[in-house]
């Protein structure tokens, strides 16, 4: 049996374990505390690593550190949501790529393996070396869209991405095709959205849109759009993590869309998929 330590910001997901001790300076440095003895065994880390991933990260730095220090035998980091996954490739000369130092990082903390969900830059479920740390992508797809599917008669399946793609295509799904212009000006680095194209027909039919993530919602906003102007019917959209940034939730449900399904890898309002059943092989629950 492994130890189990819980976050204090995973305490909602109702997985048994010891409560770790994160608190912050008064100057906002970060403060953590390992309640229990860790000597030769199994350990594994329950930690999200948002809404704030500098702290969240500097913490899971901090406290894989001390049980290594402490003799942790081996180190299971799962991070329901891993933060810094978008910039996984250099775009513009000079770039630094965010995904592979914060998996090196790990690494070399003393983490041996990390748990996440339909992690971005890996684009399939598995298990995967990233600069060696070990990674295990579980996909939610299949449990997202099964309460997606419960809103709606026959509908098609489809990503808004191709790099959702492997998502839908088990449910015979299909992708948009997504193109993304240059950085916009400004203090966000965020390049908008080009185009969005699309093969099927979706004429009368409902839909349902599966996604990694919603977050500033604009992906989702334009597929709804495209499938609207392409004749659709009701449309759900599905995704493993929901940040909602933008006010996108409610942009999405003005958008015409009939709900939206997410798990809690990411505290929301409209979570309905748990993560906690997703983690038996780790927690030996
Ligand atoms: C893109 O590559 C991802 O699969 C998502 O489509 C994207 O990250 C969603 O971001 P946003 O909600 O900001 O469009």
């Amino acid at each position: 049996m492994a130890v189990v330590l819980v976050s204090p910001n995973c305490a909602d997901l109702g997985v048994k374990g010891n409560i770790f001790e994160t608190k912050q300076f008064p100057d906002g440095e970060n403060y953590v505390r390992v309640p229990v003895p860790v000597k030769g065994e199994r350990v594994v880390v329950l930690h999200r690593c948002w809404p704030k991933p500098d702290e969240c990260l500097m913490q899971l730095f901090l406290l894989s550190s001390q049980l290594k220090e402490m003799g942790a035998e081996n180190i299971t980091a799962v991070i329901p949501y891993f933060p810094y996954a978008r910039q996984d490739k250099r775009f513009l000369e000079g770039e630094a790529i965010s995904s592979e130092l914060i998996c090196r990082m790990l690494k070399q903390l003393g983490v041996d393996q990390v748990v996440v969900f339909d992690c971005h830059f890996l684009k399939k479920a598995g298990t995967f070396q990233q600069s060696s740390l070990t990674i295990h992508n579980v996909s939610m797809a299949e449990a997202v869209l099964s309460e997606a599917r419960k809103l709606v008669k026959n509908p098609v399946i489809m990503s808004p991405d191709e790099g959702a793609n492997y998502m839908v295509s088990g449910s015979g799904g299909v992708s948009m095709k997504k193109t993304r212009g240059d950085f916009e000006s400004g203090e966000h680095a965020y390049r908008k959205i080009d185009k969005l194209e699309m093969k099927a027909d979706v004429k009368g039919r409902d839909v349902v849109l599966v996604d990694d993530m919603i977050s500033t919602g604009s992906t989702m906003i334009k597929a709804v759009s495209t499938l609207k102007e392409a004749g659709a019917s009701k449309i759900v959209c599905a995704a493993t993590h929901g940040l909602f940034l933008k006010d996108s939730l409610n942009r999405l449900l003005q958008a015409g869309v009939l709900d939206v399904i997410t798990s809690d890898s990411i505290q929301n309002q409209k979570h309905c998929v748990g993560v906690k059943k997703f983690l038996k092989p780790w927690l030996g629950e």
